[in-house]
């Protein structure tokens, strides 16, 4: 297994492109079973879960072209297996994503359970009770979920709890259902409305992505498109915090600032100066700590989860005392433990880390758990004394592009250890 070792101490100094957001490459490429017409996918970034999606494809059926721009040109005229397995679905959650394309449009999908994982169990009850509204029958067998329908029926659903992927994968049911679905408590994230920008292009009647109601009316079938990924808002949040931390001034390019209001708030409280214009982030931390900052993780536009872990990394280093609450997921600490053995003083108090910041961390050898969280040990580890070691950083490649290049870019010094 990879590792990275890091040595901590310096600035950080320079400019960086920002990947597609993987959180909308997962859905839309799901997306692309809808239509036997060949799809055209810009700024699709280069990560691991990507690559298992397009296995995952794959083994459906699909057929799958990558130009040297990283555009995924995907046909799918000729998808043979409607079956998404145990070993694919443990890796990513996210492959419970293809059960709302293969019901709609093949009126079949056997989708292995996901099962617990390591920030919480994460159930899918509300994408099965939301398809199963729209006429499926779905039995869960032998931990298969065995989805069945001749033709889903528009309806009217108000989501028990605000979910991403479940917003995403009934509006997926929704385009080619007959008559009008109300899905009502959606998500709000851009990637939400990033998918449904490349639906519409495929000739889905969709109003209201970004707002808790959203309008569906069914149509017969949807055509080929071409549809570019929406900047990933956060890598671009985990390099802005690491600066924060770190000091120095960095320029994040080909992102978009209005969708990380959240953050950017929170980082300027924390003392960074930040500028933006339509594409680009500059952040200028001068030199000192930063300041503590109290975080209430919520669904967009509140503070996003996926930040959570690298702000508790922040806190460990900032001056005075820093509360985070994590209010989506349960168990999304388990990057406490590894910082504490970096010198951190956290103390957890149900879903709070209740932070007091010290003045240096100590390099360690620590063990990335989850994604977010192995993210948040490489930023402790620039800015701790000497070295860390972080193993286990294939959770990192799932969701970060070459994370220790960009971080090299900027003047970081962070090698791979092939293991
Ligand atoms: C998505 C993101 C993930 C992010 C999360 C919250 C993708 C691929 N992943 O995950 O990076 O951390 O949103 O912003 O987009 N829940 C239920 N029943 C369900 C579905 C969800 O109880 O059927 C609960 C979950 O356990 C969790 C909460 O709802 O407590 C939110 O989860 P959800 O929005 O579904 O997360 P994901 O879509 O899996």
């Amino acid at each position: 297994m990879d590792k990275f070792k890091i040595a901590g101490g310096g600035e950080l100094n320079g400019e960086i492109s920002i990947s597609g957001a993987k959180n909308a490459a997962l859905p839309i490429l799901a997306a692309t079973l809808l239509t036997d017409q060949t799809m055209t996918i810009s700024n699709v970034p280069h990560l691991h879960d990507i690559t298992t999606t397009m296995e995952l494809l794959g083994r459906m059926g699909s057929d799958l072209m990558l130009d040297e721009k990283l555009n995924i040109e995907v046909t799918n005229n000729n998808i043979t297996e409607f079956f998404a397995p145990y070993e694919m679905v443990k890796t990513m959650r996210a492959s419970i994503l293809v059960l709302g394309p293969l019901l709609a449009r093949y009126g079949e999908a056997d989708v292995s359970l996901p099962g617990g994982c390591a920030i919480g169990s994460r159930p899918v009850n509300i994408h099965l009770a939301g398809l199963a509204a729209m006429g499926a029958d779905i039995n869960v067998d032998k931990g298969y979920i065995k989805a069945r329908a001749k033709r889903l029926k528009g309806t009217h659903l108000t989501l028990e709890m605000v979910t991403v992927t479940g917003t995403e994968n009934l509006m997926m049911a929704a385009v080619l259902a007959e008559g009008k679905t109300i899905l009502e408590n959606a998500a709000r994230e851009p990637e939400v409305i990033d998918l449904a920008e490349c639906l519409i292009a495929m000739g889905a009647n969709i109003e209201g992505a970004g707002t808790d109601t959203i309008i569906i009316e069914g149509v017969d079938s949807l055509h080929g498109a071409h549809h570019t990924i929406l900047p990933d808002r956060i890598e671009t949040g985990t390099f802005l915090v690491a600066a924060t931390m770190a000091g120095g001034k960095i320029k994040l390019k080909n992102t978009r600032p209005e969708l990380l209001d959240a953050v950017l708030a929170k980082l300027r409280s924390a003392g960074a100066e930040i500028v933006v214009d339509d594409t680009n982030i500059t952040l200028t931390m001068k030199s000192g700590r930063p300041a503590a900052v109290d975080i209430h993780t919520s669904p967009f536009p509140g503070f996003p989860t996926d930040m959570q872990a690298q702000f508790t990394a922040l806190n460990c280093i900032a001056e005075g005392n820093g509360t985070i609450t994590e209010n989506v997921f349960e168990n999304r600490f388990m990057h406490v433990q590894e910082l504490q053995r970096m010198g951190a003083n956290i103390k957890l108090e149900g879903n709070t880390a209740i932070c007091n910041g010290v003045k240096q961390l100590v390099g360690a050898p620590v063990m990335a758990t989850d994604l977010r969280a192995s993210a948040c040990l490489v930023l402790a580890a620039l800015v701790a004394e000497g070295e860390t070691i972080v193993d286990r950083i294939y959770h990192i490649d799932r969701g970060y592009e070459t994370i220790e290049e960009k971080f090299s870019q900027l003047g970081a010094e962070i090698i791979r250890i092939p293991g």
